[in-house]
């Protein structure tokens, strides 16, 4: 089977990468840096997904993670939904896929955070319902993901910080942001296990959006 992991350089898809690798699939790589992964069914090119000319020919996708997105850079739209949509337009559309899934953002459910970025995720929602339908015809599956704090490299400088940290786990009725292996897990759950469930945007904030309770009622 064979896999195409967007971002796969970094964080979130260098970790997938490495999961779907263990679980003996053929992995495509594309990132804007060079990667440390040496495996033999481990394929890297390195490309800008908002330049269309820079992707790669690879034939017979089954299945696409669109994880590649930077935030707050010069242009979020180009590269984060733009790019998503060039990537999802150039491999997607093909009798071998089975199902593509979306890195979207609990920013785009609550509007909460750069405002470029909130915009780019939350028009791959909007895309991954497109993308949903137009699958339909190849009986293949795209949800997308909303993903809350993860312990990543790249937030670092929130999670060391012990003031920033604090006022995090104040909001977050979890206590806990969930680690980048629990992301691949559900990342593997709904492109491979999933067969059923199309066009649909699963948030996953430790209860950072609907758990912090703001029912009033007077003491007797
Ligand atoms: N980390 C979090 O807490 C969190 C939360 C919600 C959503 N997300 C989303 O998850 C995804 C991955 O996040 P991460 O924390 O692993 O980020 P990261 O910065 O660690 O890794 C992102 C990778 O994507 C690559 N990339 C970015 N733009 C690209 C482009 N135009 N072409 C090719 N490669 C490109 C980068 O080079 C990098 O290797 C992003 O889309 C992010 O918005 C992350």
């Amino acid at each position: 089977m064979k896999i195409l992991i967007t971002g796969s350089s970094k964080g979130i898809g260098l970790n997938t990468a490495r999961f779907f690798l263990m679980k003996g699939f053929e992995v495509y790589g594309i990132d804007l840096l060079p990667s440390s992964i040496e495996n033999e069914h481990y394929h890297h090119y390195i490309a800008d997904i908002s330049k269309k000319e820079t992707l790669p020919e690879i034939k017979g996708l089954d299945y696409i993670f669109n994880n590649a997105g930077l935030q707050n850079c010069e242009d979020d739209i180009s590269n984060n939904l733009k790019g998503t949509i060039n990537v999802t337009e150039k491999y997607a559309f093909q009798g071998y896929i089975k199902s593509v899934l979306f890195n979207a953002s609990a920013s785009a459910n609550t509007g909460d955070e750069f405002p470029e970025y909130v915009a780019s995720k939350a028009g791959i929602i909007g895309y991954m319902k497109n993308v949903a339908i137009r699958l339909v015809e190849f009986g293949a599956t795209a949800n997308s993901i909303s993903l809350g704090g993860v312990l990543t490299d790249s937030n670092g400088p929130v999670i060391k910080d012990r003031a920033c940290w604090k006022k995090i786990m104040d909001a977050t009725p979890l206590m806990k942001w969930m680690s980048e292996d629990e992301v691949s897990e559900w990342v593997y759950f709904l492109l491979v296990t999933n067969k059923s469930a199309s066009g649909i945007d699963i948030l996953i904030d430790n209860g950072e959006a609907n758990l912090n309770s703001s029912f009033v009622w007077p003491k007797e």
